[in-house]
């Protein structure tokens, strides 16, 4: 089989290892890729975004199956594309990526399917946002842009003028663009966040091991959020009793509310979920893969993850018996000096040839290129370094005796990922 992954960060290089795993794969492709990626797969320069480029690329070199890493291709509808025309691609329909692309739509489906989440309001116009704030006496309050907006258009307020300024620069000043033409005002939860990332073909629900991404770039979550700084799994914070709630009462529930609405959803559904005092609560889907969840998720399936992507396309995801290795897995993000602020690019990163052809640690690029013999920073996050072991101490103890051998000029990284497991 051949097979095309889109995107070009540590998520889809996790995902070309994954599938270059299974015995049916001969050749792997990445659009656009990373230096880390072209050493398994062979990079493709067209990039997430187009669509037609992507597609065209698919039929003249009889791409088998496709699986796509970022939200954005899937709400501008790439699944509807290429299955339209006969290509097979693992992620959701843009009806379903809706789970991502409005929060509003999310918001409404969980409310009319009663399902754990804050408390809103919506709004597509300031005069009523401004009234429901003024009628709010709980703080913190959060506003949210309806909209994709790259991970950041959601204000934590403190209290009311705050909430009036988030509302004035996202509805009036449109710093999120579009994204805030409409909003959600929400009830603040209080808890501790983790990511439930599970496969499904619309019927059929698999939650892959619970993890928790490190949003803040600090240690002790202080700091500015990130794309995230790392991750581990599977988290003792969500106990077997509990993922089962999650998965009858949050994701088959969604799913089931999904299909009432005349979608099928196919493909993973991540749920970011607040464990609250009253229990687990929605604060957001995606419907992707998350990053770095998935480098974290993704070493610990056992099983051929292609039969499990053909298997969500397909609908027979009752067909398969999800084997996870009974390990834990951790990731540490190293970051370019800056991050997430304006940050620098080009440094030579050396020592990456140290962790070649292990399975214990592995590196996974994500703001990495070539640069002649070199390979040298090109993003904020540059690399995750991956450790396995039998326990989540043992995978600390070996992320962080191993991540000193790999160094690039301005290098930052957390030293406390996967610490907070020790607490539940
Ligand atoms: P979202 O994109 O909606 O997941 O929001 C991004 C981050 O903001 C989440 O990961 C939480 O840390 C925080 N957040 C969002 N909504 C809430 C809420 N209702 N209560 C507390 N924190 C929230
Ligand atoms: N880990 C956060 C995200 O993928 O959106």
């Amino acid at each position: 089989m051949k097979v095309l992954v889109i995107g070009g960060g540590g998520r889809e290089h996790a995902i070309c290892s994954s599938v270059k795993k299974s015995k049916k794969v001969t050749k792997i492709f990445c659009a656009p890729g990373n230096a880390g990626t072209a050493g398994i797969a062979e990079n493709v320069n067209i990039s997430a975004d187009d669509l037609e480029g992507l597609m065209n690329f698919a039929i003249d070199n009889a791409i088998d199956l496709t699986i796509v890493g970022p939200e954005a291709p899937l709400t501008a509808g790439i699944v509807d594309l290429f299955t339209e025309n006969e290509l097979k691609i693992f992620g959701p329909c843009e009806d379903a990526a809706q789970m991502e692309g409005s929060k509003i739509f999310t918001k409404n489906l969980l409310k009319k399917n009663n399902i754990p989440t804050a408390e809103f309001g919506e709004f597509d116009s300031e005069k009523p946002a401004l009234e429901y704030i003024n009628n709010n006496k709980k703080y913190p309050v959060v506003v949210k842009a309806d909209g994709l907006a790259a991970g950041k258009g959601v204000i934590i307020c403190q209290n009311q003028q705050e909430a009036i300024s988030a509302v004035n620069d996202i509805m009036v000043k449109k710093e999120f663009g579009e994204a805030g033409s409409r909003i959600v005002i929400e009830e603040f939860l209080e808890g501790e966040e983790a990511s439930i990332l599970a496969f499904t073909d619309g019927e059929t629900i698999i939650p892959l091991p619970p993890s928790q991404d490190h949003k803040r770039i600090f240690d002790n979550d202080e700091g500015p959020n990130t794309g995230g700084m790392g991750a581990y799994a599977p988290t003792p914070l969500i106990k077997p009793d509990m993922l089962e709630k999650i998965e009858k009462e949050i994701l088959a529930a969604t799913v089931n509310g999904l299909k009432r609405e005349g979608i099928t959803y196919r493909g993973i559904l991540y749920a970011g979920l607040m464990i609250t005092k009253d229990g687990p609560k929605v604060l957001e889907y995606n419907v992707r893969f998350g990053d770095p969840e998935t480098q974290v998720v993704l070493p610990l399936i056992k099983s051929d993850i292609v039969d499990v992507f053909l298997a969500c396309i397909e609908g027979k995801l009752n067909e398969i018996e999800l084997e996870i290795h009974n390990k834990s897995a951790i990731c540490v993000v190293m970051a370019a000096k800056g991050y997430p602020g304006a940050y620098e690019k080009g440094r030579e990163i050396k020592g990456l040839d140290s962790f070649e052809g292990r399975e214990d640690v592995m590196v996974f690029h994500a703001g990495t290129k070539k640069d002649g013999n070199k390979i040298v920073t090109s993003g904020g996050r540059v690399l995750a370094l991956t450790a396995v072991d039998n326990t989540i101490d043992g995978a600390i103890k070996k992320v962080y005796d191993e991540i000193g051998k790999i160094s690039f000029e301005g290098a930052q990284f957390r030293h406390d990922i996967g610490k907070r497991a020790g607490k539940y």
